[in-house]
């Protein structure tokens, strides 16, 4: 690529809506690594594999999070401390530019002779901010090494599994759409799901959470105080930020004022996504797709929205008391003795 590699290079291959679009010649569906299921192919073998001799640097911040947990939320905060709270210049590039994915490489990246992320977040200048939802051991081992700064994102599980629910049939092009709520709740408590099991993803982190590297994050404590968590993050990444700063920043990254933003709401990108998609005319139904054809089922905005309702406790609207009764049990025994509690 010959341009300077960083947002720029991002914008321009969401510009082409690169991400979504199933021009590779890999089936899409679901392969399993190493007990984790992943969606094909939006992550793809080649990438998990170089994750493991990925170079990490010591001044890289990673985000890291099972989907669904208030990722971008994070990422948000995290940008603007590290942008010092220059909001004019955060405005100036879509969170998911400032914040690459990086185990999600470009589809069709092999034809279009795009790199995959991870191989241009490699030539990005430092300091890096980068996003993951790798479960741990699936991480690059270079990150511990080098000491590279994680903040971790957790959020009690039953408001994960709704959200995540929405989220698969917002998205038919990666992820199996579910006709009931019930059949998506089983997937999701049987680690059937992109990213596995919620309890071995967070385990993993909440057991290194004493690391100088590493900041464990509840979704629950941001939404009752935003403001503490972003002047503990920016406390744990090093930045001496004045009380005005931390006030702006926690302003910024209110689930209204991010809703409103169209740099921090990732529904500008599925909206434009949407729209290349519907003007190309491609048929955007493969063979061997695993959920319906997705040329009319592609995000619509008219009733799909990434930020839905960011919300402690909207499980409640869900979840039948059986399933509650389940869940609670579930909960009690992969969280038990471990201290880590919703
Ligand atoms: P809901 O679907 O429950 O609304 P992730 O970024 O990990 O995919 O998580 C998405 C969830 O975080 C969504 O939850 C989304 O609305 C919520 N979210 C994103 N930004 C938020 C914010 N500023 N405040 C509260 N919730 C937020």
């Amino acid at each position: 690529m010959e341009e300077a590699i960083g947002k720029e290079t991002f914008k321009k291959i969401w510009d082409q809506a690169l991400f979504f679009r199933p021009g590779s010649k890999e089936p899409i569906g679901m392969m399993e690594v190493e007990g984790v299921p992943f969606p094909t192919p939006f992550i793809n073998m080649k990438t998990l594999d170089a994750m493991k001799t990925w170079e990490a640097r010591p001044d890289d911040v990673f985000v890291v999070s099972y989907p669904k947990s208030g990722t971008t939320w994070t990422q948000e905060v995290v940008s603007a401390i590290c942008y010092k709270g220059d909001l004019d210049e955060v405005n100036k590039s879509h969170s998911n530019f400032r914040i690459p994915f990086m185990e999600a490489p470009m589809i069709s990246s092999d034809e279009l002779k795009i790199p995959p992320t991870h191989e241009i977040i490699g030539k990005m200048k430092s300091p890096r901010t980068i996003k993951s939802h790798l479960p741990g051991h699936l991480l690059p081992p270079d990150i511990m090494k080098k000491k590279s700064r994680i903040v971790y994102v957790a959020r009690n599980p039953k408001d994960v599994a709704v959200s995540y629910f929405y989220f698969h049939n917002m998205n038919p092009s990666i992820f199996k759409s579910y006709p009931t709520w019930d059949e998506f709740l089983q997937d999701f408590n049987n680690g059937k799901v992109y990213s596995g099991t919620w309890w071995e993803h967070y385990l993993y982190f909440w057991n290194i959470r004493h690391e100088s590297n590493v900041l464990f994050l509840k979704f629950e404590d941001m939404k009752r105080d935003l403001r503490g968590v972003v002047q503990k993050t920016a406390d744990f990444l090093g930045y001496k930020l004045s009380s005005d700063v931390i006030d702006k920043i926690t302003d910024h990254c209110t689930f209204e004022n991010m809703k409103s933003n169209p740099m921090t709401n990732p529904d500008t990108l599925f909206k434009h996504v949407a729209a290349v998609i519907a003007a190309s005319g491609e048929n955007m139904s493969p063979p061997g797709h695993a959920g319906p054809p997705h040329g009319d089922k592609q995000f619509d905005a008219s009733k799909d929205s990434f930020m839905r309702k960011g919300k402690v406790g909207d499980w409640r609207n869900h979840f039948t008391v059986a399933q509650n009764q389940a869940m609670d049990a579930l909960i009690e025994d992969k969280l038990k003795g471990t201290g880590l509690k919703f």
